[in-house]
């Protein structure tokens, strides 16, 4: 039966707002998120993706991927009538419709639009014969005039129907985060409304307000809000670009510490304590390859982007500079046993995709060395990418077993349990910890921090 939301005695308006029917096409990250946040809310929601295997598990409330409390939630909706599927005839007569399929990036760096002129040719050859009039919602991170120049014409070329007048369409940026993506989707910072200011626009924005009472509602043109996000991503790549240049400084003045650093400036408002934690450099499926497409649509533009190709050059500079400090103490690394902590790009996730570590073990296996990895969540996605040209663990301490470097990339919270009982087990104990998390330890190893500048 259909959970209903709360309504009030004599609340029409909010009694329409329950039986509209809501579409999310893509069922990633931000896709089942959204998902399963509107159907335990009682909207009755069509969750649709091209990946069958992924629709089946979706169905049943398993999710894909880890993300805390998704699949609570999910289920949650389930239990409300949510119904999951990659037939997109489904979405016929839906009142809103969010498009939030994968934008991934080319090999040159440009964004690959190819997903999305997919779902939204979808989209247009069903809402062709629909009566009512949807609002679809483009969720997608797209480079600025992709809504102008590639999603309106399909679908109206498609649908045989006039965007503003037949059906609504919206620019909506989403700026999640991974690992706190349910927490994020329910209380989001702010809402863009990117389009013409139609009647949708006037009728999407009571939609967001009614969704996320005290949210900022922001509402501009397509262009804008396209540009909103890049800005977004590209201002936190930069923050922790500039704390990881600062972090390297630090590592050079005997018993410097970046960490009080970026805890002090983190208090003055004007520059906030977010995205200032130093390490082995930025990853994951969203700031580099924002960051590349950003880079390669200013280009397209006539602006050299300087400041942005100095904040990706930092990023990638970190990297060397873990192999350095690795080859400076170890000498030739070949067949030398590597331990890696963490291959997830973040803790709370199994998300490997552009993560630092992955890239790290890549350049290690070029020059040779054997390694064992460990990660809490993500082994079996590390396990599609390398095979059986690593070793996995399920523990600390045997991942450590007779290994000459251990190297802490990620920051879960089980390696603070590393000790010197476990670190006995390593055949040199020397011991990178890019995340500073055991820099407060008593340790028999040759312990190295980034960011730290050892006394001498
Ligand atoms: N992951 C994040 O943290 C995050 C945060 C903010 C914005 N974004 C942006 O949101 C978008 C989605 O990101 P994601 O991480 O959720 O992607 P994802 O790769 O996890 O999921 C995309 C989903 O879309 C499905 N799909 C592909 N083509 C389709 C089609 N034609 N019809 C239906 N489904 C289709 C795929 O099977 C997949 O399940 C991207 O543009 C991304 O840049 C992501």
């Amino acid at each position: 039966m259909h959970k209903r939301l709360h309504l009030g005695k004599h609340d029409k308006k909010k009694k329409n707002d329950v039986d509209m029917k809501i579409a999310v096409i893509g069922l990633g990250f931000v896709g089942l998120s959204l998902t399963a946040v509107l159907s335990s809310k009682g909207y009755k929601t069509i969750g649709i993706d091209v990946d069958k295997t992924k629709c089946r598990n979706i169905s049943q409330g398993i999710s894909t991927f880890f993300e805390p409390e998704l699949e609570k939630m999910l289920n949650d909706g389930l239990k409300n009538g949510l119904r999951i599927s990659d037939d997109f005839s489904l979405i016929k007569d839906c009142d809103y419709i969010f498009v939030t399929v994968g934008t991934p990036q080319r090999p040159n760096g440009a964004i690959d639009l190819s997903m999305i002129k997919n779902a939204v040719t979808s989209v247009a050859k069903i809402i062709r014969s629909n009566k009512n009039n949807p609002i679809i919602l483009i969720k997608s991170t797209v480079i600025p005039g992709t809504m102008k120049d590639v999603i309106l014409p399909i679908l109206e070329k498609i649908s045989h129907k006039k965007a503003g007048k037949d059906f609504g369409l919206i620019s909506n940026p989403e700026f999640l985060q991974e690992s706190s993506a349910i927490r994020d989707t329910k209380f989001p910072h702010a809402v863009v409304l990117g389009g013409y200011k139609t009647k949708y626009m006037i009728k999407a924005k009571k939609f967001f307000e009614k969704l996320h009472k005290k949210t900022p509602i922001i509402v501009t043109n397509h262009q804008t809000a396209e540009m909103i996000k890049y800005a977004n991503n590209s201002f936190l790549a930069t923050k922790i670009s500039f704390i990881n240049q600062l972090s390297n400084i630090c590592q050079r003045i005997p018993g410097a510490n970046i960490d009080d650093v970026a805890k002090t400036i983190g208090l003055d408002p004007r520059i906030g304590k977010l995205f200032l934690r130093a390490g082995p450099g930025y990853g994951g499926s969203c700031l580099p390859k924002d960051m590349k497409a950003l880079i390669k649509f200013s280009k397209s533009t006539g602006i050299k982007p300087i400041l942005l190709d100095a904040v990706e050059e930092t990023n990638s500079r970190q990297l060397k500079q873990i192999i350095t400090l690795l080859e400076k103490k170890l000498g030739n690394i070949s067949s030398k046993q590597i331990t890696i902590l963490g291959t997830a790009f973040k803790p709370e996730t199994d998300d490997i995709r552009d993560s630092v570590a992955i890239e790290l073990i890549k350049k290690l296996l070029k020059k040779k060395a054997r390694i064992i990895v460990h990660d809490p969540k993500a082994i079996e996605n590390t396990k599609k990418v390398f095979g059986k040209k690593i070793s996995y663990e399920s523990s600390i301490g045997d991942s450590l077993e007779k290994s000459q470097c251990a190297i802490i990339m990620t920051e879960w919270k089980s390696f603070r349990k590393i000790n010197n009982n476990l670190l006995k087990k390593m055949k040199r104990k020397l011991l990178i910890d890019c995340r500073r998390m055991l820099w407060d330890r008593k340790f028999d190893v040759d312990y190295n921090a980034l960011g730290m500048g050892k006394e001498i």
